[in-house]
């Protein structure tokens, strides 16, 4: 692995035999790569956070489509193991349609190419929603290893940083499994951002004590209404934004909305193993949560910013060529 690589093949590839991906469950300690020989093997690699984030997900399953598909294997069955490997984010079931027609090699690259384009556009479309000196509190992993190139709410943050309008990042730490502490920390470091991680629960005084100027964050599923479901955690932000009168931000490709839901309580939340969160008590382990759409600010995606009402405002960017 090349050292502090954040370019699109560094974080998922594919391979002759194999689907690449830097394992995110070693980082920031150790860079070192994974190679999946299988379908079977991706969708452990996406179940156990090896790779993880949306349109991560949703890359690393259209590569293991496709070495499947080179492979002569029966491609239903491959699509339904990769499809449960996680249940929350839409990206994973929306790039394995994507892949449908044509299950090559091919058509994965493009996919990725495609997503990292869209994460680009996103951050230049964010852009005017920061002031000049904006201290901006974020929430979970956007950024390059959470979509497989630039990122989501970490690169727009990223695309403003470079026009000069930021100041500084909050990163919240991100129970239980840390990827802010240990993902969005080693990626601003990477590229000079200046940052500092908090625990979640000091989010809400630093916005009493009027050290935050917006929040933003991703999505791993956006409802039909503009009802967010992100990673747990988000939902508190955004109640402890509105209460500070701050506004919440989500930045998320097409690839995240999911028309077919109606409302948040159309999406499935995963439950992962009480074990992450103590191995000693019981414990309740849901990692995503729903924010409603009346305390989110502006939704971006690679269409441009959308505003409330979003029943009316997403539709367009969902029939957007893609
Ligand atoms: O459980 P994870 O680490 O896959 O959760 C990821 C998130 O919740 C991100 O915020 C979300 O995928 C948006 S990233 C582009």
């Amino acid at each position: 692995v090349g050292r502090r690589d954040l370019s699109p093949e560094s974080i998922v590839r594919l391979e002759a035999d194999a689907v690449v991906v830097l394992d995110q469950r070693r980082l920031p300690e150790e860079e070192v790569e994974l190679r999946c020989a299988s379908a079977a093997e991706v969708a452990d690699a996406i179940r156990t956070l090896a790779v993880r984030g949306a349109p991560a997900i949703g890359v690393a399953a259209a590569y293991g489509l496709a070495l499947a598909s080179e492979r002569g294997e029966d491609l239903d069955v491959v699509s339904d193991v990769l499809a449960s490997s996680r249940p929350t984010a839409v990206n994973l079931r929306w790039a394995l349609d994507e892949m449908r027609d044509d299950p090559t090699p091919h058509r994965a690259r493009l996919l990725h190419e495609a997503e990292v384009e869209r994460c680009r556009a996103m951050g230049e479309h964010a852009i005017p929603l920061f002031a000049r000196g904006t201290r901006v509190l974020t929430h979970c992993n956007t950024g390059a290893l959470a979509t497989a190139g630039y990122g989501s709410a970490l690169g727009a943050i990223r695309a403003a940083w470079e026009a000069g309008l930021v100041d500084h990042v909050w990163v919240d730490e991100t129970r239980p499994l840390l990827q802010g502490a240990r993902l969005t920390a080693w990626e601003l470091e990477t590229v000079g951002i200046p940052f500092s991680v908090i625990v979640d629960g000091a989010a809400a005084s630093l916005m009493a004590s009027g050290e935050v100027d917006s929040v933003v964050t991703g999505a791993d599923r956006i409802a039909a209404n503009g009802d967010v479901a992100n990673k747990v955690g988000t939902y508190g932000l955004a109640v402890a934004a509105a209460h500070h009168g701050l506004p919440l931000c989500v930045v998320a490709p097409t690839s995240t909305l999911d028309p077919d839901a109606v409302t948040g309580a159309d999406i499935p939340i995963e439950e992962r193993a009480p074990s992450e969160v103590s191995t000693r008590f019981p414990a309740r382990n849901p990692a995503f949560d729903v924010t409603p759409a009346a305390l989110v600010a502006s939704i971006v995606t690679e269409v441009g910013v959308h505003r409330a009402p979003y029943v009316e405002s997403l539709p367009a960017a969902v029939r957007s060529p893609r």
